[in-house]
């Protein structure tokens, strides 16, 4: 595991846009795997610019994100469909058909999620995977649980992610109790991810991430076993780390 130090949210997001816009310079049809919520957006804009200014062109690319709301329409505007769409798809010259994020509408949801998986296959599997990480733990919805999930599968939302996002939403009571999301075997066979954490929230988990026990008590714990992964967060998400020589890279 790589560990970034950074010392902003903007110095994250710039540094996280780098690695994806290298990963599309060096291979222009690399399949990236994509996140949502409060951390990322930073990173999309810079993407954005960048693709403005000309320095990516991501007409080759095709993406699959983490996960969707479930149930829950595209257009609704707490969709993931519709944060991607908004915060990076309509601005970049990624093609329709090579955009996938899990259907939240879906009449089958079992369909839904093998499908998934096996576009996620004939894709040539994921590049690069970006991530987020829940307070709890989570990466995608693979919310903590006594047992890691491998595919793309049905979650019920964790009490503390419903209480996490229901800033998104009006209530609390309109964050939809289920989501569909790829499971830990989709992540972990990513050939990189890029894991981003910012803000003070995210200091304990990530020192528990680290180098706590590998356990689906904390979800993203099994990252310790994947052979290239990135993680950048700012000062206050790495308060919790003392001892960041154990890592590969901790600048
Ligand atoms: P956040 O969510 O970026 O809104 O903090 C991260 C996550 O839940 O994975």
């Amino acid at each position: 595991m790589r560990i970034y130090v950074v010392n902003s949210y903007d110095e994250m997001s710039k540094q996280a846009a780098n690695i994806v816009a290298s990963q599309v310079t060096l291979k222009p049809n690399s399949v990236l795997g994509l996140a949502t919520g409060g951390t990322p957006v930073g990173m999309y804009k810079q993407l954005v610019e960048m693709y403005q200014k000309g320095d990516v062109d991501f007409k080759q690319v095709t993406t699959f994100n983490l996960d969707e709301y479930y149930p829950l329409s595209r257009e609704n505007a707490n969709s993931y469909y519709h944060y991607m769409y908004t915060n990076l798809f309509k601005h970049i010259n990624v093609p329709g058909d090579h955009i996938n994020i899990p259907n939240g509408m879906a009449k089958d949801v079992i369909v839904e999620c093998q499908t998934y998986e096996k576009n996620i296959e004939s894709a040539g599997g994921i590049d690069l995977q970006v991530l987020g990480i829940g307070p709890n733990g989570h990466i995608g919805f693979n919310e903590p649980d006594v047992k890691f999930e491998a595919g793309t599968h049905l979650v019920k939302l964790d009490e503390h992610t419903i209480e996490a996002n229901a800033r998104f939403f009006d209530s609390k009571e309109e964050v939809p109790t289920e989501a569909i999301s790829m499971g830990i075997r989709t992540i972990m066979r990513a050939k990189k991810i890029i894991l981003l954490a910012n803000g003070e929230s995210k200091a304990k988990v990530i020192k528990e991430m680290v180098s706590g026990d590998i356990s689906p008590k904390v979800p993203a714990s099994i990252l310790q076993l994947h052979g290239d992964v990135t993680v950048i967060v700012d000062q206050e998400a790495a308060k919790e780390l003392k001892n960041c020589s154990q890592f590969a890279l901790c600048m």
